[in-house]
């Protein structure tokens, strides 16, 4: 039997909602996501005491609307992700690529993004990574940002508060260095402060022509599973971006599924998913 709370999507609702996402958010939205798509976006309709998506789109597409349209976006990312994600990308930066980029360019002070950075974990484990290289390079200097187009993400990475599980993929002598637990929950650890406060975020969208950062500006892009989101021009489109803001010999990090096979990026593959910035 129907669950009498859930409200089905008509096609006319989809069509507006899709186009809207893929137009401003770049993000696919086929016809076969159209159940996520209701199961994600119904909680909303509800709360907003509407009976049907028409009301709701008609709502989030009018003037006094607009709030609830921007956390139409909070609702639709797909927001997975893990501490040490492909793990072999962190070992790699800091064991073989930094250390060469280091002595070929003179660069100390390292300018790192984690483009997509959903709800923290990504960054985190960059810095991680990038305190345990200084430990052996004290002379290195790192800043880091991270970006996300959900408000919402960027709060929970904002805050570094995660359940205790989430960190089971950190070494175990990293988790002693790095989280501390919390007084008032035994299943909740947080970012110690010293960490949380290298992170700078900002709310970025790929989709706009400016990310209102300086051009050449940094050593190392990380944008892993961001993309698959997106169709193949977008995607080029995206990645043409991420070069403007990499010095020549910079690095760009994608997810597993993702490359730049029959792409015109003026990028290098060095290892199976990372590109080096030619200039
Ligand atoms: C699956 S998560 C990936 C997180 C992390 N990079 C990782 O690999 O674990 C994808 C993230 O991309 C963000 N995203 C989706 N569309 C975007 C866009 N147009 N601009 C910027 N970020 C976007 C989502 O909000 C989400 O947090």
């Amino acid at each position: 039997m129907e669950n009498p709370l859930f409200v089905r999507m008509d096609d006319e609702s989809f069509t507006r909602i899709s186009s809207y996402v893929t137009r401003e958010y770049g993000i696919k939205l086929p016809v076969n996501k159209r159940s996520m798509l209701e199961s994600r976006l119904n909680k909303k309709v509800k709360s907003l005491g509407l009976d049907d998506y028409k009301q709701f789109v008609d709502h989030i597409f009018s003037d006094e609307g607009r709030e609830d349209l921007f956390h139409v976006i909070d609702l639709i990312t797909t927001n997975k992700t893990d501490f040490f994600r492909e793990s072999a990308h962190f070992h790699f930066l800091t064991e073989e690529y930094l250390p060469h980029y280091q002595s070929t360019f003179g660069r100390n002070n390292l300018k790192i993004w984690s483009a997509g950075c959903s709800t923290g974990e990504e960054p985190y484990t960059l810095i991680m990574a990038l305190e345990e290289y200084r430990k052996r390079r004290p002379e290195v200097a790192y800043s880091l940002l991270a970006s996300d187009v959900s408000i919402r993400v960027i709060q929970t990475a904002f805050q570094g508060i995660y359940d205790i599980e989430k960190i089971a993929p950190v070494p175990i002598e990293l988790k002693r260095g790095y989280f501390m637990r919390s007084k008032s929950n035994p299943k909740l650890v947080r970012v110690k402060p010293q960490f949380r406060k290298k992170l700078q975020f900002k709310r970025i969208n790929f989709m706009d022509n400016q990310f209102g950062l300086p051009k050449a500006d940094f050593d190392v892009i990380f944008c892993r599973n961001v993309l698959i989101y997106f169709d193949k021009p977008t995607q080029e489109r995206v990645i043409h971006k991420f070069c403007s803001h990499l010095k020549p010999g910079g690095l760009l990090f994608l997810g597993h599924s993702e490359s730049i096979i029959g792409m015109n990026v003026p990028l290098k593959q060095i290892r199976p998913t990372v590109y080096c910035f030619e200039g």
